[in-house]
């Protein structure tokens, strides 16, 4: 190289690089992403930030490294960070940086879906509520005022990330980015122009020289150079539109979002992980898991309407950061066997045959590499499929993965993989002490019902509540005075109807009645029996909202709130009023809001008198000590109604533990084999959606927390309590027919030595051991993890062998074969089932 030569170099070394030489190429072709010129298969996970806090995540980000991610993808959550125009925050839980570098530390990589629009059942959808207010402003469509504020915000963003020096291109963890979300499912209403509009979007993202490529999901017309990705439960037969580009999943859901009012989705495990099988069988090299930890919705970021407090999602890792066994152990194990095809898979495109009806083979062979998938798409007969000479048994609804062409090293529907289960101890049942004694008891301050703020206003009509609340609330009060000379103790009725969520009616100041949305129907239309006086009625109404809207065509104008008509109807001389367009009194939010009551220092709280019980708006306070230990903490909320909590003046989310799932829509056992919907699996039928709120242990002191409530409709506060999250059993339940662990496939197929199916146990924390087996039974076990109980035929043995190898370590493993236990039925299939307790 000549001395001219070398100085160039050096130049675009440093010129790109600046200070790092570890900055990173990336750039993708058809097969995959490429890092420094190879192409990779990258497994990646759903953590969104704000959903936990910033000394949750170290902890989070290594179980989903242990768990076999490469990549943590999250949104980025434009209200959180500019709640007013041009005033920014990106502090505590919208500490963007301290996540992208928390992510970086651990060795993962970073995709960051800047939206701005993210969906996310967050509340707006990431718009900011300022936004709306923009003269001519028109969302996600071709208007300049959008894509202004949209071109500024993305911007200020990639700056960000540049200035931390963030990107792949310049050292740092960022290897993508996506610009919108999903707005091909929703595009046909805004015609030509929204077209336009993506046309524009791909070009400013692009314009912003991030040096990572972009994507757009859900985007069947996405310009290049964006790549096109995919979403959903199942994406094996989604193509992206040029053949230029990888075949990308962006978001497969590992579960589903719960609701106020919804029963509690699960997806099995099995069907996650035929999926991602099935992707990879046929030719995929990016997955991501929507979400990997779901974590919590704090404060009012809930979108919705009616979306839920946890975001738990059923997702790998808990709303509490607790893994969730057996889906983070099974998925582990198929992360091992994909990369153990990786070479096989980045150096050509599969080769697809069919065997049979509903059975699909998929081979990647080059040179001396092979690897092969095997898959039987049947939803209720297993299959026997002949490949290379051999005969492999495929279960109904199952993948498997064979990374030399020959070997099985795992089937998606044979989970070796522990299971958990993770139970609440509440402080009382621990220590004897209700929650009256570990705290010092509560004081109240009653919200007035109706008009008690000086910034009220009059106004002729009814107005819609997002535009006047701008969501600086939940609460927007409609009152009125009307005069029935006539109607004195008559009966009659008042009908309202309104966009939603919620509402309650007040006559004389008592609740007359109350009415509330839910998930599929957000509007309402009541009739209320109300009782009148002589002369001067007053009529109060409280409207809410639930979490804004934050999915649909237009979604940002739907609006909430009484919108009318407002009708009294069945007055003694058969009369009907209408009221919509009398002059009404409005007041946005509670008193209590702009006092301050939630952080508790302010405020004359009353501790003498009788503490109310039951009644609606009544603030409560109360001093608390918290849990011992380190476990995760959450409040049970059963005995109240509905409103918001705080912990040391941080919200902890809206309650409503007296919104249950309806009966009839949930299923005793799910049936894992046939293609998964949101509602196959639902559990929880019939009782609350949420009884327990996640407060995070950073925001708790050892005494004196402080717990405000705002309860809205009424409740008792003394049958609140705290408690902890821990893992109360670990169980396995491993047949002779399952495969040996992912690990030993390496010295397994070398050594040629047959090594049999193998139960491992191992407790959740470092520091504690196993410390009992509940059961333990060799031979034709019965039950489920908590519920296990022995067949027809067990080994007297098996006791004493498990509680040999297990007890007093914090981890174990036994073989699952005759030779260990002996054979007390010969000629049936055995298998072994152990529950373990550790401590
Ligand atoms: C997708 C969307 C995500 C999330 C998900 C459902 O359509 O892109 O943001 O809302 O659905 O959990």
């Amino acid at each position: 190289m000549r001395r001219n030569q070398i100085v160039l170099v050096l130049v675009w070394v440093m010129g790109i690089c600046a200070t790092t030489l570890l900055c990173a190429t990336v750039d993708y072709d058809h097969r995959a992403l490429l890092i420094d010129g190879k192409r990779r298969v990258l497994i990646s996970g759903s953590i969104h930030y704000p959903r936990s806090t910033p000394e949750m995540w170290p902890d989070l980000i290594q179980k989903s490294k242990d768990g076999g991610l490469d990549v943590i993808e999250t949104y980025v959550f434009w209200n959180q960070h500019e709640p007013v125009r041009g005033q920014y925050n990106f502090e505590g839980r919208n500490d963007l940086v301290r996540f992208v570098k928390a992510v970086a530390a651990a060795g993962l990589y970073v995709h960051l879906r800047i939206g701005p629009y993210v969906c996310a059942e967050w509340n707006y959808g990431g718009f900011p509520l300022w936004l709306h207010f923009i003269p001519g402003i028109k969302f996600r469509t071709d208007n300049e005022p959008f894509k202004a504020e949209m071109k500024r915000f993305t911007a200020k963003i990639v700056d960000m990330m540049k200035q931390e020096k963030l990107y792949a291109s310049q050292g740092g963890p960022i290897i993508l980015s996506q610009i919108e979300n999903e707005y091909g499912n929703i595009d046909g209403p805004y015609g030509a122009a929204g077209k336009s509009y993506i046309n524009w979007a791909a070009s400013m993202a692009t314009s912003l020289d991030t040096g990572v490529p972009w994507v757009m999901c859900q985007q069947a017309d996405a310009p290049d150079p964006i790549i096109n990705t995919c979403n959903g439960f199942y994406c094996d037969q989604f193509t992206p539109n040029s053949n230029k580009k990888p075949k990308m999943w962006t978001e497969n859901w590992t579960g589903w979002f719960l609701l106020f009012g919804g029963a509690t989705p699960r997806r099995p495990v099995e069907d996650i992980a035929f999926a991602v099988a099935r992707f990879f069988q046929r030719g995929g090299t990016f997955q991501n898991y929507y979400m990997y930890h779901g974590g919590t919705n704090f404060d009012r970021t809930s979108g919705g309407p009616f979306i839920a407090t946890s975001y738990d999602y059923d997702a790998p890792i808990d709303e509490y950061g607790i893994i969730r066994q057996p889906k983070w152990g099974h998925l582990k194990d198929l992360h091992k066997a994909i990369k153990l095809c990786e070479e096989a898979l980045i150096a050509t495109d599969p080769t697809i045959s069919s065997p049979g009806p509903k059975l699909e083979v998929a081979v990647y062979k080059t040179g001396d590499k092979c690897a092969a998938f095997l898959a039987n798409d049947n939803d209720n007969s297993d299959a026997t499929v002949k490949f290379n000479g051999n005969s492999y048994q495929l279960p109904a609804w199952s993948v498997s993965i064979l990374p030399d062409c020959k070997n099985v090293v795992l089937n998606t529907a044979k989970i070796n993989s522990a299971s958990m289960i993770s139970s609440f101890t509440t402080e009382s049942s621990k220590a004897d002490t209700s929650l009256e004694a570990s705290t010092s008891g509560w004081s109240w301050i009653s919200e007035p019902v109706g008009i008690s703020k000086a910034d009220s206003f009059a106004k002729i009509g009814l107005v819609e509540q997002i535009n006047t609340t701008a969501d600086r609330s939940d609460y927007l009060w409609y009152s009125l005075s009307v005069d029935l000379q006539d109607d004195a103790g008559s009966q009659a009725v008042l009908h309202v109807e309104s966009l939603g969520h919620a509402l309650h009616a007040f006559i004389n100041g008592k609740l007359a009645g109350s009415s509330q949305g839910n998930g599929n129907k957000r509007a309402l239309d009541v009739d209320i029996p109300i009782t009148l006086v002589a002369g001067k009625n007053t009529i109060d109404l409280l409207s809410l909202t639930v979490g804004l809207q934050n999915y649909g065509s237009f979604f940002d104008i739907w609006g909430a709130g009484i919108t009318g008509p407002v009708i009294l109807k069945g007055l003694k001389n058969g009369n009907t009023v209408d009221l919509s367009s009398q002059k009404w009194t409005y007041q946005v939010g509670l008193k209590g809001e702009d006092l301050g009551l939630s952080s508790g220092s302010s405020g004359q709280w009353n501790s003498q008198s009788t503490l109310p019980k039951n009644q609606p708006f009544i603030w409560y306070k109360t001093n608390f000590a918290a849990p011992s230990g380190s476990n995760p903490v959450a409040i049970d909320f059963t005995g109240m109604g509905k409103g918001e909590a705080w912990v040391n003046g941080q919200s902890i989310g809206r309650y409503w533990p007296t919104n249950a799932a309806p009966n009839g829509v949930c299923s005793d056992s799910c049936n894992y084999r046939g293609p998964y919907t949101s509602t196959k699996c639902q559990t929880n039928c019939g009782k609350p959606s949420q009884t327990l709120y996640h407060v995070p242990r950073s925001w708790l002191k050892p005494d004196g927390n402080i717990l405000v409530l705002f309860e809205e409709s009424g409740g008792d506060p003394t049958k609140i309590s705290f408690g902890t999250k821990q893992v109360a059993s670990l169980c396995a339940h491993i047949s002779d027919s399952h495969l040996p662990p992912v690990e030993m496939w390496n010295s397994d197929t070398k050594s040629g030595k047959k090594v049999g199916p193998v139960l491992s146990l191992k407790c959740p924390h470092q520091d504690q051991v196993i410390s009992s087996i509940k059961f333990a039974s060799y031979g034709t076990p019965l039950g489920t993890c908590g519920d296990y109980y022995h067949g027809r035929c067990s080994s007297n043995k098996a006791m004493s062998i498990v509680q040999k190898a297990c007890i007093g370590s914090s981890s174990c493993s036994v073989g699952v074969s005759t030779d260990t236990f002996g054979d007390p039925c010969k000629g049936v299939a055995k298998s072994l089932a152990v529950e373990a307790i550790c401590t």
